[in-house]
């Protein structure tokens, strides 16, 4: 993607270099350009060699007289971060005095503003009343700062977003085909408790299934992330519920679930239960100790049994009879489709970084994906299921 990044003189402006650096090793082509003040934060040096790429301070280069045009017509995306109450104010009113706001002036395709500035500045109804104008008549996306402690020693709303989300903000598919597409992406594994101090869970890392979230959220669908115990992190940009046991993941799915089109279940639930939770911690005995179990819900098949007519799609992780079991998995859950995960001498996805999956659909169809990152293979799950693909059951 072709990206004009407008960089203003804002306290935050070091977060932009972890912007840039991020969106580089993604791949996207960024040219930066910097406001004056921006300069006096930070040298352009810096951001010229993690960009890789031209980076523009002057409003006027007498080998580039149009270079506002240019970069305008050039870039997939405009965003604008951090954007003082300044900058913004001079978009809103059509001021052009420097190579970003000639730059804001000339852009017609799709444009961010991310701002970013001390609580009362933010909430003054001058600069409320310029990010209207920017959204309702000018056609920008406005993403509302964080609250927080500010940099001038204030707390409130005010602080530039992180840098994560303003990543993944700007790289979002521009044609953005699951827009107005919301699912439910569960990930890691759920923990039951046998005391306070002791559970059983699973080696379950949460990856396959944060990736999944990441890659519906980057083709333009709203994402509910449920996750249990999980080592990966999550990311800030998609909203998420924290859960522990079975029985807490199938509450949260029938509450949240009927203002959604469907559910990406890659969370590894366990399937039993210790029958009796201890209020105190067990002490230990010399002789052994029995625990009993209960079977726990299957999620899965009760929430598309109880929801007709959405997606579900799971995801089974197999040692023995991997096919067979898959493909038994998806009838006996009444769901769209089954990922099939292999565990064997030569690969372990849990934890691992790579996946290699073979996607079922439930009329038998099957394509495999090959060895590649979980974040690959999530893609290649959304785009096969929801886009090349979006006849339910075909794979
Ligand atoms: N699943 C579920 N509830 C359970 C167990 C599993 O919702 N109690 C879901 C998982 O989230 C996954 C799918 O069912 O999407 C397959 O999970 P898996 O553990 O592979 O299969 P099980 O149904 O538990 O069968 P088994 O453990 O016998 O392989």
């Amino acid at each position: 993607m072709k990206i004009v990044l407008g960089v203003t003189g804002g306290v935050a402006v070091y977060k932009m270099l972890g912007v840039v650096r991020q969106l580089q090793s993604d791949g996207h082509e960024i040219v930066v350009i910097m406001t004056p003040a921006a300069a006096k934060f930070v040298n352009p040096i810096l951001f010229k060699t993690l960009s890789h790429n031209t980076v523009l301070t002057e409003d006027f280069d007498i080998s580039r007289p149009i270079a506002h045009v240019e970069l305008a017509d050039w870039a997939d995306v405009y965003a604008v971060a951090p954007a003082t109450a300044n900058t913004i104010a001079k978009i809103a009113h059509g001021i052009a005095d420097n190579l970003l706001t000639t730059t804001a002036l000339a852009r017609t395709g799709r444009r961010i503003v991310f701002p970013s500035m001390n609580v009362h500045m933010y909430e003054n109804p001058a600069t409320q009343e310029n990010l209207c104008i920017l959204s309702e008549k000018l056609g920008w996306e406005v993403v509302e700062p964080d609250s927080g402690s500010l940099a001038c020693g204030y707390s409130g709303k005010g602080r530039l977003v992180s840098e994560e989300r303003i990543a993944a903000v700007i790289s979002r598919d521009p044609d953005a085909p699951l827009k107005g597409k919301k699912y439910i992406v569960t990930a890691g594994g759920t923990i039951e408790k046998i005391d306070p101090v002791r559970y059983i869970s699973n080696f379950s890392s949460g990856k396959m299934g944060i990736e999944t979230a990441k890659a519906l959220y980057k083709k333009g669908a709203d994402v509910l992330l449920v996750y249990g115990n999980i080592t990966a992190s999550v990311p800030s940009y998609i909203e998420s519920v924290k859960i522990e046991s079975a029985a807490e993941l199938l509450d949260t799915l029938r509450r949240r679930l009927p203002l959604f089109d469907g559910v990406f279940m890659a969370a590894a639930v366990a399937d039993y239960a210790p029958s009796k939770q201890s209020q105190s911690k067990i002490k230990r005995h010399d002789d052994k100790i029995t625990l009993e179990l209960t079977a726990n819900p299957d999620v899965l098949k009760t929430a598309a049994s109880e929801n007709k007519g959405k997606l579900f799609v799971g995801f089974a992780l197999e040692t023995d009879d991997a096919e067979a079991n898959a493909a038994k998995k998806l009838s006996a859950k009444g769901i769209d489709y089954i990922v099939l995960n292999r565990l064997g001498p030569e690969h372990n996805p849990l934890g691992a970084d790579e996946n290699s999956v073979r996607l079922i659909g439930k009329n038998g169809a099957a394509e495999e994906s090959g060895l590649i990152s979980k974040k690959e293979a999530a893609e290649w799950l959304v785009r096969r299921i929801l886009i090349e693909n979006p006849a339910r059951g075909a794979v």
